[in-house]
């Protein structure tokens, strides 16, 4: 480069002065912007990995002719992926999916999309990766079928190379996306792309990314070491060379090796000295680089893993340590719709869900029952969540009439691998479930079948245990424990068992895989009973006989459907049981779908900590109190009632030998908890005015709590929460909570009344909610009624430029929220 440039600046100075300096700068103008581009294409360019969610157009209906490229899709709806077509509609009474499946459309949809590729990608090699669609899902471009993916919860792609146009000639994608066949699931599963689509772009020669397996076969304070397997795809054999590189979490280099590549497997080890180790209350990750070089030092290829140094173990007597450690799991079920969004994934309304759980000191989550975004698992490791990762909620035998039974015995095996491979270098990942309360556990086809797939686990991931979540408690009757080869059992709910299995399941760690089943409606208080009150009763009633008229179920923690058992009794069986490496309560959220113990209209989960819309319910501070170190002080319920009623107060607390409760001043004395009860009770005839518990440590009052009887609602009160939500993604939302208040600005929950959203500027309400399992507006609305004085609004900024407004109108007026700035 440098020679043509002085051997143009000697041929111009044999012309005249003035001219020379023109042509010398345009020269160098040129030479300038070539390097630039040389540089350009040589480094950096070689593996280009675009966002594919914008630029969509969709519509829900089903013709073989919309596969063709020359078919006018302009009459669709343009939308931007992720998207889930369910959530749109409102809830009704005879979709087939039923209630259970949150009594919302299936049917089948299309999605189409144009895009040019330029002239210079031509010879790279270009594919196509979906995060998720559910549920079948067939892929043509420019009318060549790329084939159908049947599973709904596993990220699928298709090498695009053979069939693009370049330049000017525009390219088609179509996908078809089948949900018709209901009931499919037994929960809300959403339909559509409802995961982000990404297009590759690889020189010829690359890294096989799902062939790419990095594990920390020595992580001490000492030393950590990385170990890399990889396979070269180098049709020509070229000659290449590796680089890797470990990166601080300031961007520093701490390791470096080079080293050529032979053949097409790579198996290279790099060292770390002194890391800071990975755990759940640092979450300390390093970023490991590959980059492949050609012989004369261009890069080819670039890849990077984000590296925690960590061990986890799993002992029989003495349950789970990390980093050896001991450490109790305390984790939550989560299934993957996001409330209002329903399934469309998006990564700050997860990290939303996710610093909820940890903010109550959840230190894992189970991904009930399916395998989750990957962005999921980004944020585990990033936050410091532990994860059990599951891939199937049935195998052969069926648990509802379409779900995947069918489609088990052709694709379980090549599922179950994707699953791992897609999954295993994340460093958040530390148990594979292959199945939930599997009915083949109770014959023996379980044996063969567990085996089977617990070697397929091993076979690509040696360094994390195989488990599933099982119910059988008799070893005599389990055919899955029968198998004798998973690491970890699971066992979920029957507490009355514990004790009996570790004989039962000799040598084999075991878990609460799941746990509690409690029902409740947040901030709903119905009189107290004596005892925990199923709904339904047994088995032999599908819902509850004598439930609330408005599909309600108390909050104190009292109600539980019948195989389960308070959140308290739960926590405190797992908890003094040290072989149990800890607890998975189901759930952390309300869901959608599933809403036992109602029919319709009921439509989604009570199960929750939390309810749908993110608010949490009174347990949640029981965990709070137990599962984290923060001075914590819950009174409930509200205090609003009337003259002649008996309430029942409960407080959450903790670290304090006691609590002391006052109305209006006047002292109803102290009281405690037990080890058998996590809250202190006083029952109190209520008096209108305030309610107020202060908490001794060491005999002096160190915190204190209130609760005031409300006036006429007078106007609402908006809080925006953003910034710690906030992902980086340019699809990251506003989340809104609005709420009743009186002149004094007392919350008011008798009050209910209507909200309409509007926004201005460059954003869009995407969701509203309440957290009421039966409310039948559809989740995108912008009416939405508060739910005992609250509601959520979700919003989208649509682009980076200019200020966004949220205008909320009841009859209380209008309220105007200022959208900070992204
Ligand atoms: C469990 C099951 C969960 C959910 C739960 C409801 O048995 O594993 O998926 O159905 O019951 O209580």
């Amino acid at each position: 480069m440098s020679m043509i440039f002085f051997r143009c600046v000697c041929f111009l100075r044999t012309l005249g002065a003035q001219r020379t300096a023109t042509i010398v700068r345009a020269v160098k103008v040129f030479c300038g912007l070539f390097l630039i581009a040389h540089i350009g294409c040589v480094y950096g360019q070689s593996r280009k990995t675009i966002d594919f969610n914008d630029g969509w157009r969709f519509k829900l209906a089903d013709e073989l002719q919309f596969r063709r490229p020359d078919f006018s899709d302009q009459t669709w709806q343009p939308v931007v992926l992720p998207h889930d077509w369910s959530i749109l509609s409102d809830f009704g009474a005879d979709f087939p999916a039923g209630n259970a499946g949150g009594a919302l459309p299936g049917g089948t949809g299309w999605y189409r999309k144009t895009f040019h590729i330029a002239e210079t990608d031509k010879g790279r090699n270009v594919r196509v990766d979906f995060g998720g669609a559910y549920r079948y899902t067939e892929v043509w471009i420019n009318g060549h079928y790329l084939g159908k993916h049947s599973n709904g919860y596993l990220s699928f792609g298709y090498d695009l190379t053979p069939y693009l146009r370049y330049g000017e000639r525009e390219n088609a994608i179509a996908v078809r996306v089948d949900n018709s066949q209901q009931p499919n699931s037994r929960w809300y599963s959403g339909s559509g792309i409802y995961r982000d689509v990404q297009l590759t772009f690889t020189d010829h020669v690359h890294m096989e990314q799902d062939e790419t397996f990095v594990t920390t076969p020595v992580a001490t304070e000492e030393k950590g070491t990385i170990r890399v397997r990889t396979t070269l795809r180098n049709p020509r054999e070229e000659r290449v060379s590796l680089q890797l590189r470990v990166f601080d979490r300031d961007g520093r280099v701490v390791a470096e090796k080079n080293t050529s590549v032979k053949g097409i497997h790579i198996d290279e080890t790099i060292d770390v000295l002194r890391p800071a180790l990975w755990d759940v209350a640092s979450p300390n990750l390093y970023r490991l680089e590959l980059l492949v070089q050609s012989a004369k030092g261009a890069e080819i290829d670039r890849l990077a893993y984000k590296i925690g140094f960590r061990t986890i173990h799993f002992d029989v007597n003495g349950g789970f340590s990390l980093n050896g450690k001991h450490l109790k799991i305390l984790g939550v079920c989560l299934h993957h719709d996001l409330g209002a969004l329903g399934a469309a994934f998006n990564k700050s309304a997860a990290k939303r869900q996710l610093l909820i759980m940890k903010d109550m000191g959840a230190n894992a989550i189970r991904t009930a029952h399916n395998p989750p975004a990957t962005e999921l698992l980004d944020l585990c490791d990033e936050l410091g969540l532990l994860v059990y990762n599951e891939a199937y909620d049935m195998w052969q035998k069926r648990k509802t009439k379409f779900d995947y039974h069918l489609d088990f015995k052709e694709h379980h095996i090549a599922d179950l691998k994707a699953f791992i491979k897609r999954d295993r270098n994340h460093p958040s990942v530390i148990l594979w479930s292959i199945g939930n309360e599997i009915r083949e556990q109770f014959d023996s086809t379980g044996i063969a079948l567990t085996r089977e797939m617990a070697a397929v686990v091993k076979q690509l991931d040696d360094t994390r245990p195989v488990t599933a979540a099982l119910t059988e408690t008799n070893y005599d009757k389990n055919f899955i424990a029968q198998a004798k080869t998973l690491d970890v059992l699971g066992f979920n709910y029957k507490y009355e068992d514990y004790d009996k299995l570790p004989k039962e399941f000799a040598g084999v760690p075991l878990i609460a895989s799941e746990t509690t089943s409690g029902l409740q409606t947040r901030d709903v208080y119905d009189p107290l009973h004596d005892t925990i009150q199923f709904w339904p009763a047994s088995s032999k009633d599908k819902f509850v006989t004598n439930g609330n008229p408005d599909f309600t179920v108390s909050a104190y923690d009292n109600v539980a459907a019948y195989w389960g058992t308070s959140h308290e009794r739960a926590w405190l069986e797992v908890k003094k049981r040290d072989f149990l490496g800890g607890i998975f309560v189901w759930t952390g959220f309300d869901y959608l779908g599933e809403p036992v113990p109602y029919p319709f209209p009921a439509r989604s989960s009570y199960y929750g900590i939390v309810d749908l819309a993110g608010f949490p319910k009174d347990v949640y501070y029981m965990y709070q109190s137990e599962w984290t170190d923060k001075d914590v002080l819950h009174v409930l319920p509200h205090w609003n009632w009337s003259t002649g009623d008996t309430v029942d107060v409960w407080a959450y607390y903790n670290k304090a030998e006691d609590v002391e409760l006052f109305l209006n001043g006047k002292s109803l004395g102290k009281a405690r908890k037990t080890d058998e009860r996590l809250h202190a009770a006083w029952k109190v005839p209520f008096e209108a005015g305030e309610l107020k518990v202060v908490k001794y440590r060491n005999g002096r009052p160190v915190q204190e709590t209130v609760r005031r009887t409300a006036g006429q609602a007078a106007k609402l009160q908006a809080k925006v929460a953003y910034e710690r939500f906030r992902t980086g993604d340019p699809r990251d939302l506003y989340f809104i909570t609005v709420e009743l208040v009186d002149e004094a600005g007392i919350p008011v929950v008798g009050q209910d009344m209507e909200l309409t959203f509007t926004t201005e500027g460059p954003c869009e309400v995407v969701g509203t909610d309440n957290g009421y399992q039966a409310d039948l507006r559809g989740l995108t609305s912008s009416h939405r009624k508060t739910y005992k004085g609250k509601a959520l609004a979700v919003v989208r900024k649509k682009e980076n430029a200019g200020k966004g407004v949220l205008r909320v109108k009841s009859t209380l007026g209008e309220t105007k929220i200022e959208l900070p700035q992204l």
